[in-house]
């Protein structure tokens, strides 16, 4: 069964086949009205959400489907002790696909494992969020044409931030991008991000919006994430690092485009929302069409019963036991850890779920 966990998930020539039906959504929409007629969507989200879910609610009953959920985990089994993979077992017999939020890193996975429907991430910790790229690069393509060939500068919170790790991923699979790198040392891109996705030469790291701007093709700002924050000190000192408003805006470019995820806090003043360049409005607005797009591709691919056999590349291994607090192995129930290698010099492996390394001596 076909599941869309991490952006790399889906190829090249299959996003922009996402990105070429979500623009035929846009212009053609009664064409798409009944699409999923009888189709049921399920929302599990065991964190707070206002756009993902609500787009993919809005995207399901556009298509002409119904949608049924949860939308925190107080509210479902999962507050008397219910597994994710038990979750996805049972909503397998009610929805035809789901679409999954969850705090701990791999948690959407691990449903997928279970499940017999399409599972969707929707966002888990702060590991992946490949629906938020997709509508990234749908909003990159109506606004410049084209996936790449501009400089991008990432700015806020690059450590946690999982909008940010999915896109810089997303973009390096694209052609002539310059990634500049704009946050405070404490919140800087994690370096194995760096290793993986930027090339020498095609990025730099600064602390100053300002110093950056005047280059920028695309802006995305993003917020400080206090929800993943240990230290509350910490999070109060570096809270108000950076706000774009309108009068840092006169040295950027003119064609400047700007998003946000959302929601924002303070890092972009409301002042802005009424520049022409303001385009985050608008990439909420792409991300109810990319969805459409996801739910319709995952569903054919589902009824037409086209077997999905993900590179079978992964270890079983006792020995080994992922550390990272966040990761889903660290609460659900008799889930076995798996890891792939990938320094067999070194003996360095890396959990399924969350990606953290492990090394086996
Ligand atoms: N961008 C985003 O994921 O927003 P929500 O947290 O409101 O879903």
């Amino acid at each position: 069964m076909r599941s869309l966990i991490s952006i790399f998930d889906l190829s090249v020539p299959e996003i922009d086949g996402l990105i070429k039906t979500a623009e035929d959504i846009i212009e053609n929409p009664d064409k798409y009205a009944e699409k999923c007629k009888r189709k049921k969507l399920a929302t599990l989200f065991y964190e707070p959400s206002t756009r993902t879910r609500l787009s993919f609610e809005a995207a399901m009953l556009e298509l002409g489907g119904s949608v049924l959920g949860f939308s925190e985990a107080n509210s479902s089994s999962a507050a008397k002790g219910e597994s994710v993979a038990d979750t996805a077992k049972v909503i397998s017999c009610y929805a035809d696909i789901i679409a999954m939020r969850h705090p701990k890193e791999g948690a959407p996975q691990v449903a997928a494992e279970n499940a017999d429907i399409p599972v969707i991430n929707a966002g888990d910790g702060g590991h992946n969020h490949p629906t938020q790229t997709l509508t990234d690069l749908l909003t990159i393509h109506r606004e410049k044409g084209r996936l790449g060939g501009f400089t991008i500068g990432f700015c806020g919170d690059l450590r946690y931030g999982r909008t940010v790790h999915s896109l810089i991923e997303a973009l390096s699979r694209y052609e002539n991008i310059n990634v500049i790198l704009i946050s405070p040392t404490e919140l800087r891109l994690p370096s194995n991000l760096k290793k993986k996705y930027l090339t020498e030469g095609s990025y730099r790291e600064t602390k100053s919006l300002e110093e950056a701007l005047p280059e920028l093709d695309i802006l995305y700002m993003t917020r400080i994430q206090q929800e993943r924050f240990s230290d509350f000190d910490e999070y109060l000192k570096l809270k108000d690092s950076y706000c774009l408003n309108t009068e840092k805006l006169n040295a950027a470019k003119k064609e400047l485009t700007i998003m946000h995820p959302l929601p924002r806090v303070n890092e972009i003043s409301v002042g802005v929302d009424k520049d022409p360049r303001a385009c985050y409005f608008k990439q909420a607005l792409n991300g109810k069409y990319i969805r459409m797009a996801l739910i319709l591709k995952l569903l054919e691919e589902a009824e037409n019963d086209r077997e999905y056999h993900p590179a079978a590349d992964f270890i079983i291994d006792n020995l080994l036991t992922c550390d990272n607090s966040k990761c889903i192995t660290s609460i659900e129930q008799e889930i076995q850890h798996k890891f792939r290698l990938t320094d067999a010099e070194n003996g360095v492996y890396r959990c399924v779920y969350c990606e953290r390394q492990s090394k086996k001596n």
